[in-house]
């Protein structure tokens, strides 16, 4: 078994998986980031970050999430590494040379380190305050959750507060294209290695990787441009 995930196969198999599985998580996410439009202060929002910090299963989910990302982060560098020594220069000595292969392609490692740069500062801004810190932003807050009056943090106060710095926006705005840069290779690709690689699913599994990666991308710097423009004082 460990044979397996340390072959050449293997490990692009576990990207494979572990991408998909963050793609997954992405929308989600994002799906609950939509709240914060919702013009009624964050009681939504805070509804939701209130769900997820307290629902037993999404606990359980959180270190299989942290696994996902280390698994996918750390066989990206030993792929890329191994591409490298094996083909030099000639990254893509193998089939699909000029035409095919897409500029995101080819700048998966560096779309990939930019869009870990830009989780260690996410990660700051919220998680580390949510979970760790604390923060005077997020004390609490009294909102109706099925009719009853209930206390929860003041999860929108902190990510509506962070969205004021228009430097944090502009961050965001640029992570949100380098990840849809990433997304657009990484979605087909994920479904190539684990079999739809035909020339019909390769036409169909690119377009809906651009589709699903934009949708992503521009979903999570909307977000924050317009918590920006609209959504302060
Ligand atoms: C508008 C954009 C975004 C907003 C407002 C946002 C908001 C948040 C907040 C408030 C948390 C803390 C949740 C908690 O600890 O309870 C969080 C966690 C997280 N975010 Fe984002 N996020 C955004 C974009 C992104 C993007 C683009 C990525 C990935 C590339 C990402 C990945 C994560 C991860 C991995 C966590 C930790 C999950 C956990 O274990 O709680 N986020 N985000």
């Amino acid at each position: 078994m460990s044979n397996l995930f340390c072959s050449s196969i293997g490990k692009k198999l576990l990207m494979g998986l572990s991408g998909l599985f963050l793609m997954m998580f992405l929308l989600m996410h994002l799906a609950i980031n939509a709240l914060l439009l919702v013009p009624d202060s964050g009681e939504t929002f805070n509804a939701a970050a209130h769900f997820m910090a307290t629902n037993p299963m999404i606990k359980i989910m959180e270190p299989v999430l942290a696994v996902g990302f280390l698994v996918h982060i750390i066989w990206g560098f030993m792929l890329t590494i191994q591409n490298r020594k094996a083909r030099g220069n000639d990254r893509y000595a193998s089939g699909n040379k000029t035409l095919s292969v897409s500029w995101a392609s080819q700048n998966m490692l560096i779309l990939g380190i930019t869009i870990l740069a830009f989780l260690v500062l996410h990660m700051a801004h919220f998680w580390v305050k949510m979970k760790i810190t604390g923060d005077d932003l997020l004390s609490h807050t009294t909102i109706t959750i099925g009719g009853v009056a209930t206390e929860v943090e003041n999860a929108y106060a902190l990510v509506n507060y962070t969205f004021s710095y228009l430097w944090i926006v502009v961050v965001y705005v640029i992570a949100g294209v380098f990840l849809a840069l990433h997304l657009s290779h990484g979605f087909w690709s994920a479904f190539q290695t684990i079999g739809f690689s035909n020339t019909i699913w390769r036409q169909r599994l690119t377009a809906a990787g651009n589709v699903y990666a934009w949708f992503v991308g521009i979903g999570f710097a909307l977000i924050a441009l317009l918590q920006y423009i609209f959504y302060q004082g």
